[in-house]
């Protein structure tokens, strides 16, 4: 299939264009570039790369395309709180005008980076299916709601929508993220020696690797129109349904000589809830088994020591890494590269091992 894949410059999408790739198919990537230069590593090849911002896409660009994977997004719940208008604008608004501009260009399967995010402050004692009530507390997961309820509206029998309400990601990607909870805590015990849990630990957090996100995305993109046309999937597996501390704890027995710190801060962040991933293995039978919290621990483990985590904070927090782009005039307050090449900061060395601009730590995505 000819697919065309947004975000693809960022944590998931660098993942996932080598997985489309390698099943064959042929990619052209679409990415503004604002974390393009945040690699851990041998840097990555892309696949030929629009480079363009998604409220300025045109017609012409989604010609002969068979399907799009959308994952291009002001893509956690602080950047999203940066500026909500300007979140809704991304996120909702030019996803939903992409989904429009692919159908008329004659797309027919249009797979959507949603979130768990979406169920927000859920009971406690709930296990959550597809059909659970959303109840999002953040622009960025309000923005996710709105372009699942507008791209139903879209689904025909040419269009199928897909709405991949992936949990929050782990594991290594040349393009790193250090603002996800597992990715930071492990981080967090390499540098420091302490597993800072500034919550109480008890939030639910139902976490998934990125390549089991990757492979998700590969079945749903061939499956039978009949088995995911215009539905909604939980990604995750029920191995890792987690509570925070958990997640912690997971670490700890990874990093050598590291030990927890539970804070209990009040947070801003109020998400708790516990998925139900039944649906995605009915759909889907014969899923690969998932990359559990400690397989992807120790993975992050041995990339940090192999790779060195100088400048984490600046390179791989996307708020950090923003707000700096900002600063530099190179990214305006909507959000817009400002200049035609992507985005680029010196790494600094004075900042080297830093980790403290980092926001909060129990990130989902
Ligand atoms: N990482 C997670 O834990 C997680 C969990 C659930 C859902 N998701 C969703 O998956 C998708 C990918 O997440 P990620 O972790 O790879 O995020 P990311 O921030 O690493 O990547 C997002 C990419 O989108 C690009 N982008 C942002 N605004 C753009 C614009 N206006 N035009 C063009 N490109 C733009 C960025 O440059 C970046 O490369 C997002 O939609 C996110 O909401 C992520």
């Amino acid at each position: 299939l000819k697919v065309l894949l947004t975000g693809s410059q960022g944590y998931l999408g660098t993942v996932l264009a080598q997985r489309l790739l390698a099943d064959g198919h042929q990619v052209v990537g679409l990415d503004s570039g604002l974390f393009a230069d945040c690699i851990l590593g041998e840097p990555p090849v892309d696949p030929p790369t629009l480079r363009m911002d998604i409220r300025d896409v045109a017609a012409a660009d989604l010609h002969g395309f068979d399907a799009v994977a959308h994952l291009a997004a002001i893509s956690n719940d602080p950047l999203g709180f940066l500026s909500p208008q300007t979140t809704y604008q991304v996120n909702h608004l030019a996803s939903v005008r992409l989904a429009r501009v692919a159908k008329a260009a004659g797309v027919r399967r249009f797979l959507y980076a949603s979130t768990c995010s979406v169920y927000g402050a859920a009971s406690r004692q709930d296990v959550l299916d597809e059909d659970a009530r959303l109840a999002p507390v953040t622009p960025y997961a309000v923005s996710k709601v709105r372009v699942e309820a507008d791209l139903h509206d879209l689904a025909d029998p040419n269009f199928s929508p897909v709405y991949l309400r992936n949990a929050t990601a782990f594991g290594f990607s040349p393009r790193l993220r250090g603002d996800i909870v597992l990715n930071d805590l492990v981080a967090s015990a390499v540098l420091t020696g302490v597993i800072m849990v500034r919550s109480d630990g008890t939030p639910w957090r139902p976490l998934v690797h990125v390549r089991d996100i990757a492979e998700v995305f590969s079945r749903v993109l061939v499956a039978p129109p009949a088995e995911v046309h215009d539905e909604a999937f939980n990604v995750g597996a029920a191995v890792n349904n987690l509570q925070v501390a958990d997640i912690a704890e997971v670490v700890r027995q990874v990093v050598p000589g590291s030990r927890v710190a539970i804070v209990g801060e009040p947070s801003p962040d109020e998400r708790s809830y516990r998925v139900n991933f039944d649906k995605l293995q009915t759909r889907l039978p014969g899923l690969p088994p998932s990359w559990t919290a400690e397989q992807g621990a120790a993975e992050l483990y041995d990339a940090y020591r192999r790779y060195g985590l100088a400048d984490f904070g600046r390179r791989f927090v996307r708020l950090t890494r923003l707000l700096e782009l900002q600063a530099a005039g190179q990214v305006d307050s909507q959000m817009r590269a400002t200049r035609a090449e992507f985005p680029v900061l010196p790494n600094s060395s004075a900042a080297a091992n830093s980790l403290q601009a980092r926001e909060i730590p129990e990130q989902g995505g």
